[in-house]
């Protein structure tokens, strides 16, 4: 039921702020991530010396955000690895490795096969899925459920959201655990504080990125540019449009640009730029800008993801669509959602149907 939406990927995207609410919900205890399903298992992260999280499509793109954030609080260094590419190469993993898996369906084929081969191999698995009781989280050792509740238009909006949010959950638990994070309290309200700034971005630039939408309805092609998290996020701007309005477009790792993406750029061509906060770090974010400084230079349009109150991106963006300020790893949460209202905004204007994409099936169960 669309819940008087005029699409379930309507629906879904609005439904975030509750989303991340129900994942965060009774994980947080006296400004600590304390994850109950994971009680008694911190064997799990403690006799660990590296991290694979694996997955497919969009949930490949949550784990990058979680390999910053569990680098970070947990100390331990992690790899990503596209489910279908870890199972057929021999990798390095044994009773030292947690392969984390990240799927919202937890039926897909790819990424079940790489579970089972690394339970094979010796390796510790978890899952972060959103669907209870699905195959994958069966075949793990411990399991971390996404609350999104059910997603069904082809595309992922809520489930993103909230795979980011249990990796962030999951990060500070680790770290917890492994004794790395002493304190978590700042982190903690970072969280708490996710489901009000995501309702806020809902609610301040629908209309606006729709708009811009609109107007682009006859692009051809877009770009997506983000550093550090904002790198993802690139990525899933590009696949939301790609899947949804068939038009072609590329995340890339800004500071790539001059080892060889920059020689797309051509007058006109639009490009959405998805700026750190400056307080994060001054100089990511000044390397973002001279970025823009490039492509402007260039000819492109420039739509800029910036924080509120970021002045230093106004003089050389043509658009600027903003979100409330955020610690670094809590940005790519709020980032995403303009990403996922453009692309159904422009499929939308080009009179496609949003939930239900051509060639594509919202699980995919065969390898
Ligand atoms: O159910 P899963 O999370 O395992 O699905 C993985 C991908 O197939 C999925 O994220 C796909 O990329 C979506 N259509 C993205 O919108």
């Amino acid at each position: 039921d669309k819940g008087g939406w005029s699409s379930f990927m309507a629906k879904e995207v609005s439904e975030q702020p509750e989303a991340i609410a129900n994942t965060i919900r009774g994980r947080l205890q006296d400004g600590q991530v304390v994850i109950p399903e994971l009680d008694g298992l911190d064997d799990l992260f403690v006799g660990i010396n590296r991290v694979i999280i694996t997955a497919c499509g969009t949930a490949s793109y949550a784990a990058l955000v979680g390999k910053y954030a569990i680098e970070q609080w947990a100390r331990v260094p992690v790899d990503v690895e596209l489910a279908h590419e870890f199972r057929y190469r021999d990798p390095v993993i044994g009773d030292d490795t947690l392969v984390v898996s990240i799927s919202q369906s937890g039926e897909t084929m790819d990424t079940l096969m790489a579970v089972k081969y690394a339970r094979e191999r010796g390796a510790r698995t978890l899952s972060i899925c959103n669907t209870q009781g699905a195959t994958i989280p069966r075949e793990s050792d411990a399991v971390v459920y996404t609350h999104a509740g059910p997603e069904v238009a082809v595309a992922s909006t809520k489930a993103f959201s909230a795979q980011i949010t249990a990796l962030l959950l999951l990060g500070l638990h680790m770290g917890r655990v492994r004794g790395t994070v002493a304190d978590a309290s700042t982190d903690v309200a970072e969280l708490q504080a996710l489901p009000d700034k995501i309702a806020r971005v809902l609610n301040e630039e629908q209309e606006h990125v729709a708009q811009l939408a609109r107007w682009m309805a006859d692009t051809r092609s877009v770009l997506f540019l983000g550093r550090h998290v904002g790198y993802p996020i690139a990525l899933e701007g590009a696949l939301k449009l790609k899947e949804i309005s068939y038009i072609h477009a590329e995340g890339f790792a800004a500071g790539e640009l001059k080892h060889g993406p920059i020689a797309l750029i051509e007058p006109g061509q639009p490009v959405f730029v998805l700026v750190p906060s400056p307080r994060h770090s001054a100089l990511v974010h000044s390397k973002v800008v001279s970025n823009i400084q490039e492509i402007r230079a260039r000819g492109a349009r420039v739509i800029v993801v910036a924080e509120e109150g970021d002045a230093a991106v106004l003089p050389y963006a043509d658009e600027v669509i903003h979100i409330p300020l955020a610690g670094a790893m809590f940005e790519p949460v709020l980032a995403v959602v303009p990403l996922q209202i453009f692309a159904m905004a422009l499929a939308t204007a080009k009179g496609l149907d949003v939930d239900q994409p051509r060639n594509l099936a919202k699980s995919v169960t065969v390898e």
